[in-house]
């Protein structure tokens, strides 16, 4: 006979999407909130605004026990501010300034990479992390959500590309935002942040094991989406 040990089960699920750089997670979970009606919650933006206020305030990306301090010290004073917007999907605020361009240079990106190696910035963040979760109804991006933050989440997606694939949609991005870089530079850089993500000690970038995988090289948004939408309906009957 089955018996029910797990915690009493939240009215609308929470669906985890993990997956190396470039894999197109936020295009992929935005419309997949949009689809579901569900909060979306951009992991990757609170690591990346961690890095640009270290950039700011002077603090090396290498120094752990400064960026401990500082994440703190901005979840503590409620720093980080996070809108929905019809136009960009989520608008990020620090200290109330619209940061949501700022902290999308490849510059600041290779800085979240590094910064969130350290585990007192992932402490002061897990918790914020939690929070916006915790509820349900919401889809939440990142690298360690189905692993870490909500080991228990109901749905879970391992979402990723070949890496030139991966390359080449974060260049047309980047391109299209007017920011000069080749596609043998990004190609690079993917690779190095696929290195520093699933490297690190603390929450490296796994497939969890109740994870669905999700491999869109060669599949667009909208199929990949309806393909995540199934499954979300086969786990929840
Ligand atoms: O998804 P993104 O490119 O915006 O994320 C930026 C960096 O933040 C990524 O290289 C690793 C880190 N990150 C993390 O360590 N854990 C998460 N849950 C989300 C992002």
């Amino acid at each position: 006979m089955e018996r029910a040990v797990s915690a009493p089960a939240r009215p609308r699920p929470i669906i985890a999407i993990d997956g190396p750089a470039g894999a197109g997670k936020s295009s992929i979970a935005r419309r997949l909130a949009e689809v579901l009606g569900y909060v979306l919650v951009d992991t990757g933006a609170m690591y990346r605004v961690v890095a640009l206020a270290a950039q700011r305030a002077g603090v090396a990306f290498g120094d752990a026990a400064g960026l401990g301090t500082l994440a703190h010290a901005l979840v503590t004073r409620g720093a980080l501010a996070f809108e929905r917007d019809e136009a960009r999907g989520v608008r990020v605020r620090l200290d109330g300034e619209d940061v949501t361009d700022a902290i999308r240079t490849p510059e600041v990106g290779m800085g979240a990479s590094t910064v969130s190696a350290h585990k007192g910035v992932r402490d002061a963040l897990l918790d914020l992390q939690r929070q916006a979760g915790r509820a349900g109804g919401v889809v939440l991006e990142g690298r360690d959500i189905g692993t870490v933050v909500f080991p228990d989440a109901e749905v879970k997606f391992f979402l990723t590309a070949r890496p030139e694939v991966r390359a080449q949609r974060r260049h047309a991005e980047l391109i299209a935002r007017g920011q000069g870089v080749s596609l043998e530079e990004t190609l690079a850089d993917v690779r190095q942040r696929d290195e520093q993500d699933t490297g690190r000690a603390v929450a490296p970038l796994r497939q969890a094991p109740d994870a669905l995988l999700v491999d869109n090289s060669d599949v667009g948004i909208e199929d990949t989406v309806a393909r995540m939408v199934a499954r979300i309906r086969e786990k929840r009957g």
